[in-house]
């Protein structure tokens, strides 16, 4: 078998799950990408700290020797945050190379430049776990359900808000106990004000609108409200009623006008999106050959995530092997005519 190389941008939580699930998965790579799958770089700020799960020979703090490197064909960018991410993948894609992203912030707001940047230069950008940690969504909305006419997406696609909203429900938990622990367990972004504000989630609203609608929505575009101002009452009070309460994002297309918002909702108790609980995501379509349709699973943490982003790391993989670039323009094998001998 031959060698496909990786690199990971960032060690962080979820850096951490990737690269000890890509060895996990080690030994069955040859029968699921008929090539052997090794990250050999992982870029970081600071070298002197322990990273647990990978050698630190692997470790690196200079991008450009990533770049450079002609052997490494996939970069997984984990760091987060708009630059140096955005320009450290539009180098990598110009270099030639397929990125995998997990960058919500970043693809809420230049997502277009970065898929414009992939078509050019004909390489894979794949982000399957930027909304909805490990469930699968995008990849889903993009081409499963490519059928349809997708009127509505709702969606629970904050796990750390999710997580404290049914602590203070089921455990009358106050709110920043029930924070606190969300952050111990890997959910909350670094600065949780993005969780508990709902930028995170009006974020991911952003993407999933984009991919539902075949429109460029960015942030700036959803109205966002989120659960800081909640108190026990409000539950109690949308529970004496049947309803339960959750940071809702809603993206409905009407008749060619998109509206996106994410804001605390009393959901009717019998409603699929309301026994969503802990940390769990999960997104409502709405298409008009589908029907209803909800996809749910853990949205946050260190191996829910490092799902998607293997996954994507896995397609990618395979698309090198299997298909080249299966592009317009392509010359590879699969456009070129076969040749008859003799006459
Ligand atoms: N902070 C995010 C959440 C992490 O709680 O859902 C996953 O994107």
């Amino acid at each position: 078998y031959n060698e496909i190389k990786a690199a990971l941008l960032g060690a962080g939580t979820v850096g951490g799950g990737v690269y000890k699930l890509i060895e996990k998965r080690k030994s069955e790579m040859p029968s699921k990408v008929q090539a052997e799958l090794t990250i050999t770089k992982v870029l970081v700020k600071n070298l002197n700290k322990k990273r647990e799960g990978i050698p630190d020979e692997v470790l690196t703090d200079d991008w450009q020797e990533i770049l450079d490197d002609p052997k490494i064909s996939i970069v997984i960018e984990l760091m987060g945050g708009i630059e140096p991410a955005r320009t450290y993948i539009l180098e990598a894609l110009k270099a030639g190379k397929n990125v995998v992203t997990a960058n919500k912030d970043l693809l809420a707001e230049h997502g277009k430049e970065l898929m414009d940047a992939a078509e050019e230069y004909h390489k894979d950008l794949y982000f399957e776990a930027a909304v909805g940690g490990g469930i699968p969504i995008i990849r889903p909305l993009k081409e499963c359900l490519a059928g349809n006419n997708i009127t509505e997406v709702m969606g629970i696609v904050n796990g750390t808000t999710n997580y404290i909203l049914t602590k203070m429900t089921q455990e009358g938990m106050d709110f920043g106990e029930a924070l606190k622990q969300a952050q111990e367990l890997g959910f909350a972004e670094a600065d949780p004000t993005a969780d508990v504000e709902g930028l995170d989630a009006g974020r991911k609203m952003a993407i999933l609108a984009s991919i539902a609608f075949h429109s460029r929505v960015t942030f700036d575009d959803v109205e966002i409200k989120g659960i800081s101002d909640i108190t026990a009452r409000d539950i109690k009070y949308a529970g004496e009623f049947g309803y339960v309460l959750k940071l809702l994002g809603v993206a409905r297309n009407v008749n060619d006008k998109i509206e996106v918002s994410v804001s605390p909702v009393m959901i009717p108790e019998q409603h699929p999106l309301a026994k969503v609980n802990d940390s769990f995501n999960a997104v409502f379509v709405h298409g008009d050959a589908v029907d209803d349709a909800m996809f749910q699973g853990r949205g946050a943490g260190e191996f829910p995530t490092a799902s998607a982003v293997v996954g994507d790391v896995i397609a990618t993989a395979r698309n090198m092997q299997y298909d080249c670039c299966g592009r317009i323009g392509c010359s590879c094998y699969k456009n070129l005519p076969m040749q008859p001998v003799g006459d």
